[in-house]
């Protein structure tokens, strides 16, 4: 192991791509944490877990876990400048931490598996947007079955599928500064500007004042112990928590940047922007009388009844996935590039076939993941189909474990001193104490402890 460690930077001849700005790391993060969670995910969980409450929930959880365990994943990445794994491994060398980082990377190989088949439903989708399908006049039970025919059809979203992995590999090929990087920059502020302007659309609609009030007026008796753990589990997954993206994203950043400051940002836009999506998204379900509580469907097969009717819908429809497609995009490559970090490291391979090994890797496991929404929809494991258990498997269980080892590791492995050390780039940046040790103590007691009682009320 000591010796793997010591060949690494001589393999490497110390040239580790990096982050060329402060920009840059902030919109690669805030890309990463954006996606399919906000647009997607985070509508519908709003929808089915009652509204207001589940938000106020969520909120707490964001600022009292989710930021300080991104701090935690960051002061990991950048004190190593090394992948999920390698990171570990040379902080604490010689021991089992490694295991925490390999969890990591399992988890982003399940999560990118069911994301690429969802960004390959966004691909069609765009595709039918572009033909104007939803506002060609069809009736609501044409409307209905397009998602229903498209997702359970065998090669179509396979097509889609293979598109959407083959996109986010072309830009992790191209590297860090000049892919990642140069496409979230574009990319990011032309997304924010897209859901704003859907949001401000469905704001206006006759009737929007329901959905306005469903999202911020909190209805506490619909909270249950699985409210909690739903929120946390969408907190872990909207911010990419637990999955060793900001440890990948955190060792290509220099030792200057502010890492209280860049969390802090990344949580808030991650924030603004589901709260924007959702102002897209529920003033124009209630406005247009459907009920929130569709589940999974809601972006996919709810939105479209709602384009058919909206005045201007075909423009609508084709900005809203247009953005879902880049908040994908985003999110899909910071998933391979924690993926092909730890290949091109922990095997000494070279960037573009660490980039084809992942790929088919990550083909094989997403055509399951697509044909167990139509052919394969009869295998199920604990009564979920690959696709449900994946989401699951990932988000509810190995993001929440992976988290939980972060904040362990960093509380109590590299202590107290480290924290503040890293925080203040020893001593550089003014950071109040009192700040220093709330930080400290929600990062070694608050977060283990919350993400503990939440899993053991869920799994028992
Ligand atoms: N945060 C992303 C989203 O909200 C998903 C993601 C999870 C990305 C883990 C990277 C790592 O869609």
């Amino acid at each position: 192991m000591k010796d793997a460690n010591s060949s690494r930077s001589a393999h490497h001849h110390g040239s580790r791509d990096a982050f060329g700005s402060s920009f840059g790391v902030l919109v690669a993060l805030a890309g990463s944490a954006v996606g399919l969670g906000n647009l997607w995910r985070f509508p519908y969980l709003v929808g089915e877990n009652g509204g207001a409450a589940f938000i106020i929930i969520y909120l707490a959880f964001v600022i009292l876990i989710g930021i300080p365990m991104l701090m935690s994943e960051f002061i990991i990445g950048r004190r190593s400048q090394a992948n999920a794994r390698g990171a570990f491994n040379k902080l604490a060398p010689g021991s089992r931490w490694g295991i925490a980082g390999i969890l990591a990377v399992i988890c982003c190989i399940l999560i990118l598996s069911f994301y690429s088949v969802v960004g390959g439903w966004g691909i069609e989708y765009l595709f039918k947007a572009f033909r104007f399908d939803f506002t060609r006049g069809g009736d609501s039970a044409a409307l209905s079955s397009i998602f229903s025919d498209f997702a359970a059809s065998s090669w179509q979203p396979l097509v889609c599928h293979t598109l959407f992995l083959l996109l986010s590999g072309l830009i992790v090929i191209l590297g860090v500064k000049n892919g990642i990087e140069k496409f979230s920059k574009v990319m990011m502020p032309l997304l924010f500007l897209i859901i704003i302007g859907i949001a401000v659309r469905s704001l206006t609609l006759p009737g929007a004042g329901a959905g306005i009030d469903y999202l911020f007026r909190p209805d506490w008796s619909e909270v249950t112990a699985n409210t909690f753990l739903a929120a946390l589990g969408q907190a872990f997954f909207s911010l990419s928590l637990g999955s060793g993206m900001a440890i990948t994203y955190g060792s290509y950043v220099s030792r200057k940047e502010n890492i209280v400051s860049i969390s802090s940002q990344t949580a808030l836009a991650d924030t603004l922007f589901a709260l924007i999506a959702g102002c897209a998204i529920m003033p124009a379900v209630f406005a247009y009388g459907i009920s929130p509580g569709e589940g999974p469907g809601l972006v996919f097969i709810t939105l479209p009844h709602i384009f058919s009717q909206l005045p201007l819908g075909g423009v609508i429809a084709i900005l809203f996935f247009v953005a879902l497609l880049l908040a994908a995009l985003t999110s899909s490559i910071s998933l391979l590039e924690v993926i092909v970090a730890f290949c091109i490291e922990e095997f000494h391979i070279k960037r573009r076939t660490a980039v084809v090994l992942s790929l088919s890797i990550l083909w094989i496991l997403g055509c399951l993941c697509s044909l167990s929404q139509g052919m394969l929809s009869g295998w199920k494991i604990f009564d979920k189909t690959i696709f449900d258990l994946f989401d699951f498997v990932s988000a509810n269980v190995l993001m929440l474990i992976g988290g939980l080892l972060v904040v362990l590791f960093v509380g109590w492995k590299l202590g107290r001193q480290v924290i503040h050390d890293e925080l203040t780039n020893s001593g550089a940046l003014r950071i109040p104490v009192w700040l220093l040790d709330t930080i400290t103590f929600l990062v070694r007691y608050l977060a283990p402890a919350a993400i503990i009682t939440i899993a053991v009320f869920q799994w028992i």
